[in-house]
């Protein structure tokens, strides 16, 4: 009498279908029971692809990173939308700034609640990326092999703070000049280079038309397009150095303190 039991009508259909050459070409691996075939999966997937083939367990929590670097990017992605969005209606312009918020916050369907969007984005995006960078030093995530993506990172924090500066000139309101007006004062004081730092961010001896039209293509175009680029680079190093680096591995001597403790154990029974 046969022992094989009979496969019924889904499981046959099953097989059939994995061993169909349309899911064949596009799953190119067996099922995930075994360390190849895990890796497998990780490599031939677009999305898992963007993870290492093994992370440590511990950098996986929530509580390890609390995602700031996640919450970072994400606000990013937000500023550009929103931001897309402002630019419909912005121009940088002296006579038509301040006019064109003004309207965007009462005639622009949804202008309000875009603006606003925009804003506090951008405002929480700083305290994120220093809240992330903090974490990252706090774990001693700066050193090899991750010590080049710590300098990417430290690019990434000044841009930040450049966006957010930038930004904050484009409704030409009193506070928005004022505030320009006193922080580019700083840039004659940066060292060696001093006044030339000053006539490149102002473009001229005060703060103008041309200094409104600068700070608006710096922050539009060449500010983000510069974040993304080293965001980019950013994301494809944290792969290759292996994901978030978890806790150190436990030094030698800990490894022998927990085996007395196991042998001190297994004596006493
Ligand atoms: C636009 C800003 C940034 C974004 C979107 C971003 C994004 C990320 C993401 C998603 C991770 C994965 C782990 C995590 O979420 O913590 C990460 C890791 C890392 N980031 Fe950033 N980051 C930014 C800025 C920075 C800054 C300012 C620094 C430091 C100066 C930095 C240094 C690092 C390092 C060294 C790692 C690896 C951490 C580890 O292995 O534990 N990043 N970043």
């Amino acid at each position: 009498m046969s022992t094989v039991p009979k496969k019924n009508l889904l499981d046959t259909a099953t097989q059939k279908l994995v061993e169909s050459q349309v899911w064949r070409s596009i799953f190119r691996h067996g099922y995930p029971d075994t360390p190849l075939n895990q890796s497998l999966v990780m490599m031939g997937n677009v999305f898992l692809h963007l993870h290492p083939v093994k992370v440590s367990r511990q950098a996986m929590r929530i509580t390890y990173t609390w995602c700031m670097g996640g919450i970072s990017f994400f606000l990013f992605l937000l500023l550009t939308i929103t931001g897309v969005f402002l630019m419909f209606y912005y121009v940088p312009d002296t006579n038509l700034a301040y006019t064109n918020i003004q309207q965007l916050n009462s005639a622009v369907y949804f202008g309000h609640l875009v603006r606003n969007m925009h804003r506090w984005a951008a405002h929480l995006m700083v305290v994120s990326v220093t809240l992330h960078m903090i974490r990252v030093f706090y774990h001693g995530a700066y050193k090899p092999p991750r010590e080049f993506n710590w300098v990417i990172g430290v690019l990434l924090f000044i841009i930040t703070l450049f966006l957010s500066f930038t930004g904050y000139l484009l409704p030409w309101d009193q506070i928005a000049i004022w505030a320009i007006t006193v922080g580019t004062n700083l840039a004659p004081y940066t060292p060696i280079l001093g006044n030339p730092v000053y006539q490149v961010l102002v473009a001229g001896s005060a703060v103008t038309q041309s200094t409104l039209l600068r700070f608006y293509v710096g922050h539009v175009i060449f500010l983000p397009l510069l974040l993304a680029l080293l965001l980019a680079v950013h994301f494809w190093r944290i792969r290759k150095d292996g994901g978030a680096a978890g806790p150190p591995p436990p030094s030698r001597r800990e490894l022998e303190a927990r085996a007395e403790r196991v042998a001190a154990g297994a004596a006493r029974q």
